[in-house]
This record gives structure tokens, sequence and C-alpha cells, in this order.
């Protein structure tokens, strides 16, 4: 089952960076890597930071509170790569200008 929403214009996220939007009462962290948009849950799994305010670099988002690495592609935690710890990510496609996300896709990491 899928569930695609509008949840931003892909002018509204910066390449290289990420913003906060919110979908089906969750909060979703946006990102541009180099014009492929990612979608994460927003709260970092440690002690709640807006992950869409960290460092993006190489594919992977940098909490700025605590510098934990998460993986934007697959919401791995790359600190620790054994560890279950995750963070959600979402399918993501867009239309136009639309940048749409599949809010029933919600899942964390093997
Ligand atoms: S709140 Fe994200 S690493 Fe601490």
């Amino acid at each position: 089952m899928s569930s695609w929403q509008p949840i931003a214009k892909t002018s509204d996220v910066p390449v290289g960076q990420g913003r906060t939007f919110s979908a089906d009462g969750k909060l979703i962290a946006l990102f541009n890597v180099d014009g492929e948009f990612r979608a994460i849950n927003d709260l970092c799994p440690h002690m709640g930071a807006s992950l869409s305010e960290g460092w993006v670099d190489e594919g992977a988002v940098t909490c700025p509170w605590h510098a934990w690495r998460f993986c934007l592609k697959n919401g791995s935690w790359l600190d620790a790569p054994k560890s279950k710890l995750s963070v959600e990510t979402y399918a993501v496609r867009v239309e136009g200008e639309d940048v749409l996300i599949d809010v029933e896709s919600g899942g964390e990491a093997e």
C-alpha cells in the first residue's frame, strides 16, 4: 500500500541542505543531495535534534547536536554499522516542481 503526498517544492530545499516538513502528523526531513531528494524522520533517535539542520556530506547527514551520522538512503547509523539503530526513511519522487513522499513507506534500516 502506498500513500503519496506532496510535501514541498523542489525549490524549497537548496542543494546540499535539508528542511523540515510535516506529513501525516510526522516531521520529515527532506534533503537535496546533488539534485536527488531523500526523506527521513526529522527526529534524531539519540536526543531528538532536528536532523534537517545537520551537515550533509557524501549521502549522509551529521546530527547538529552530537554529530551522529545517518545514511540518507537507508537510514542506517553510520557510526556503528552493526547497530540496529536507524532513522525511518521514506520513498521520494518528483513530479514537475513537486516533491512527493510515500508516508506509508517509512521504515528503518535492517
Ligand atoms: S541528538 Fe542527535 S546525536 Fe545527539
